[in-house]
């Protein structure tokens, strides 16, 4: 049996010290970018698409565990993108959407343990987050996917309806937006 906690609410620090490996993994396992050119490039990458939402949005940062306490997968994100410059530092590509945030504010990421994807769980943690948010006067939600990605029908499945490509330097990113 799944279940589905929030990492605010996850409770002693050991069992969030066992937890955090796996979400660690699978962000590793899921992510396009294989290679790094040093162990300080990688945690970088890291904290921009996994720390920063852990250490500023705990309480929208949801892990599905297994019946052994075995991360599945999770979902991250910020309600309302507007209020961190920080993360248009960190994504300059940001300025080709910011237009986009006031319809869809929330932004996040989503990734599922390879043996563990088409079975609904990516579903279920969407549907967590969006309740979360939307309980706290969100009105929409965002993610920047690639156009040729096989999760492109996963959210548009899921409600993402509104999409638009983007170019940012040799890439198409494509965004896509759910009203909540
Ligand atoms: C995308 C993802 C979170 C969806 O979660 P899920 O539990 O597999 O999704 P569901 O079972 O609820 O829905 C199934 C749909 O997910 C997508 N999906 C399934 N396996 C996938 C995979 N290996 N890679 C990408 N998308 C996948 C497909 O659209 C699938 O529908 P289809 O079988 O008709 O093609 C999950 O598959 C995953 O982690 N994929 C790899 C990483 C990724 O693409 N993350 C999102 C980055 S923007």
């Amino acid at each position: 049996m799944i279940q589905v906690k929030s990492l605010q609410n996850l409770g002693p620090m050991l069992e969030k010290g066992r937890i955090w490996p796996g979400i660690e993994n699978i962000f590793f396992e899921s992510s396009v970018k294989k290679k790094f050119e040093s162990p300080e490039e990688r945690a970088a990458f890291k904290f921009k698409y996994l720390d920063w939402y852990a250490k500023n949005h705990s309480g929208c940062f949801f892990v599905a565990l297994d019946q052994d306490q075995k991360v599945q997968g999770y979902i991250c994100g910020t309600p309302n993108t507007s209020l961190h410059p920080e993360l248009f530092e960190m994504h300059p590509w940001f300025q080709k959407i910011s237009h986009l945030f006031a319809t869809f504010p929330a932004h996040l990421h989503i990734n599922c343990a390879e043996k563990a994807r088409g079975l609904g769980l990516g579903s279920t943690l969407l549907n967590v987050f969006e309740n979360t948010i939307h309980s706290q006067g969100i009105i929409g939600a965002h993610l920047v996917t690639s156009p040729d990605s096989r999760n492109v029908g996963f959210y548009e499945k899921n409600g993402y309806k509104f999409s638009q490509t983007v170019e940012w330097k040799t890439a198409s990113l494509l965004f896509m937006g759910k009203t909540l």
